[in-house]
């Protein structure tokens, strides 16, 4: 097959809900180094890390201690998060989106049939910063492997997984939008992420709470259950410019 041939092959793999042509500058690590070459980031500031192909725009407004998952979709986890500036002050008012696959590995877009968007959701921060949401134990998941992608893949012998991980989108005004997700630590797939993504900076601890009163406060359905804690820190527009222009300077041949 010609490359010519390979890259028309993968734009006739494309539709509606699948992205073969984000999966393949995925695969070759594209997205990643030109994610980190736009969105530089001051050190206090969260990493971003690469958007995947199934994000959605129609996730639903989710209450907080609300779920992002409907019944049977996994293992439930309890988020509590953060949205702080670089110098810990919280950001109220800020739009968290989320989105990550079921315990099977599947995004609700890889399904036949989809009714409604599932294990996504959209909250706001609370004046303290913070957000509250049930979601799903990630799980690693093989990405699309029928397609040209695919078939690259296998040609390179290389694997087709990513480790579990859960994203995450914040947009706040007046700060860089962040771009993320965050990996729990013990995946075999943590470095060797088929898409390049992980950043050791974004790897968390899930940690099993069995105290009754914890359980009482976050509406838990049954003791122990899981829970995921992180603090997501935004750099303003003005700190992320200082840090893009630098580095451009950095690049510039002289
Ligand atoms: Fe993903």
């Amino acid at each position: 097959m010609t490359a010519i041939q390979f890259l028309t092959a993968t734009g006739q793999k494309c539709s509606p809900i699948r992205q073969e042509f984000i999966l393949l500058s995925d695969v070759l690590g594209l997205s990643a180094l030109v994610d980190s070459i736009n969105h530089a980031r001051p050190p206090a500031a969260t990493e971003n890390t690469v958007l995947g192909p199934f994000f959605t725009t129609d996730a639903a407004d989710v209450d907080h201690h609300g779920s992002i998952a409907s019944e049977g979709k996994g293992e439930p986890l309890f988020v509590s998060i953060r949205v702080l500036d670089t110098h810990g002050k919280p950001i109220a008012g800020a739009k968290v989106e989320t989105w990550e696959t079921d315990a099977e590995g599947f995004y609700d877009v890889q399904y036949e049939g989809r009714e409604f968007p599932d294990c996504r959701g959209r909250l706001t921060s609370r004046d303290d910063g913070a957000c509250e949401f049930w979601a799903v134990v990630p799980v690693a998941y093989p990405i699309p492997s029928d397609g040209p992608v695919g078939s690259l893949l296998r040609s390179l012998h290389r694997h087709v997984f990513r480790p579990a991980h859960l994203h995450i989108m914040v947009e706040a005004d007046g700060y860089e939008t962040l771009t993320t997700a965050l990996y729990p630590e013990g995946d075999e797939y943590l470095k060797s992420d088929a898409v390049f993504g992980v950043k050791k900076s974004l790897i968390c601890k899930i940690d099993t709470v069995s105290d009754k009163a914890a359980g009482e406060r976050v509406r838990a359905k049954s003791l122990p259950f899981k829970q995921l804690k992180w603090d997501f820190v935004l750099a303003s527009k003005e700190e992320a410019d200082k840090v893009r222009e630098a580095k451009m300077e950095k690049m510039r041949v002289k």
